[in-house]
């Protein structure tokens, strides 16, 4: 039996809490949050009784053996690397810290400690992308080299800390491009990106005064602050001559939401979103294959149940998690030269 705690209670919490109330092998006996209306209200809608507002206090307690990090993105690091020290194994929601100074000296702690640090890059649990996984690994799709993705709001910048950069690290490249890259480069064969080019935009603010559209919003929602990009495109290349092109936003005038992934090999493709698809060519024809599954989509309930059981089963029986440190590190590097890019106006090597 794994005991965990989950320190930072807002609106991701549920999708850690719920599962592994869920999971026969975990026992959910502790939760942090600094505000301590939102943690007694926490406390009470999932019977945990021991409530902490310090997570450094949380980490004396003996008992817990692992912690689910949804904080800010400002405090990932921190913590993690003091749950580490406490030898607790961590899992910690995305993006893995905010720069990568600080990947790496939670990667030096992972190695110190020797306990189990998963990233919560979410889709690549999504049963979507378990399958085509499978498919991916027996070259299918022969060597991937371009991908494309994009994750378009029109309206949805989530306010509160997640806008204020000094909290954040950076507006949807951070928050939602982490995912886009991520899922790209892992289905890519995790290639060495060697340099990076992109264009950040603060061209619309948080448009707060729109009306009849809903969002997902920070628990303390504050549409007053906004310091972070609304738009941000890059394109990242790789030692191995695969690229990979990127658009996100928090908001644009655009006709509606847009959300792919479309990765292409020398042998076939896939589309991971909007839905799953892989395309493959056989006697001189084209082919689109439609794989027969309950649900072509990614399904954000599932995703997480099924990253919360692998979490649980890598500390348990002491397997390798499939989002390890060392991806957290690489991505961040992506993700901090795609700013750089945007900043100095070129072309940046890693
Ligand atoms: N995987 C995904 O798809 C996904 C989706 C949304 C958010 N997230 C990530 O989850 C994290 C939290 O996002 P959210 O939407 O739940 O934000 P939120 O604002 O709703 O909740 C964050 C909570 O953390 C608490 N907190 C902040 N600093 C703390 C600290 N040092 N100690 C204890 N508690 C602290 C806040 O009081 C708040 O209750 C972020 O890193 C975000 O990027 C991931």
């Amino acid at each position: 039996m794994l005991k965990v705690a989950v320190i930072g209670t807002g609106s991701i919490s549920e999708f850690h809490i719920k599962p592994y109330l869920a999971n026969e092998e975990a026992e959910l006996i502790a939760l942090c949050d600094v505000n301590e209306g939102r943690l007694a209200e926490k406390g009470e809608l999932y019977g945990v009784t021991q409530l902490y507002s310090d997570y450094k206090d949380l980490l004396e307690n003996d008992e817990i053996d692992a912690v689910s990090i949804c904080t800010w993105n400002n405090s990932h690091a921190e913590i993690a690397i003091a749950a580490l020290n406490a030898d607790k194994h961590v899992l910690v929601e995305k993006p893995l810290c905010m720069t990568v100074e600080e990947a790496l000296a939670v990667e030096a702690a992972v190695k110190e400690s020797g306990k189990v640090l998963q990233v919560g890059f979410v889709r690549r649990h999504g049963d979507n992308a378990k399958l085509l996984k499978n498919f991916v690994d027996h070259g299918e799709l022969g060597e991937i080299y371009y991908a494309k993705t994009s994750c378009l709001r029109r309206l949805g910048n989530p306010g509160g800390w997640f806008s204020d950069r000094t909290k954040s690290g950076g507006g949807p490249l951070i928050d939602l491009g982490v995912h886009m890259i991520d899922i790209c480069w892992y289905f890519m064969g995790k290639p060495k990106p060697v340099s990076v080019s992109g264009n950040a935009y603060s061209k619309l603010g948080n448009r707060s005064h729109i009306e009849n559209l809903s969002f997902y919003q920070a628990a303390d929602y504050d549409p007053g602050l906004n310091d972070v990009e609304d738009l941000t495109n890059a394109l990242i290349r790789f030692e191995n001559g695969a690229s990979l092109l990127v658009d996100v936003s928090f908001t644009l005038q655009a006709k509606k939401d847009e959300l792919y992934v479309k990765l292409f090999g020398d042998k076939g493709g896939a589309e991971i979103e909007p839905e799953l698809a892989i395309v493959t060519e056989k006697h001189n024809t084209i082919l689109n294959i439609t794989p027969q599954v309950d649900n072509l989509k990614f399904d954000f309930t599932k995703a997480f149940s099924n990253e919360i059981n692998h979490f649980v089963s890598c500390c348990l029986e002491g397997k390798e998690t499939i989002a390890p440190v060392s991806d957290g590190v690489q991505v961040m590097r992506m993700l901090n030269a795609v700013y750089e890019s945007a900043k100095t106006g070129r072309e940046v090597y890693l």
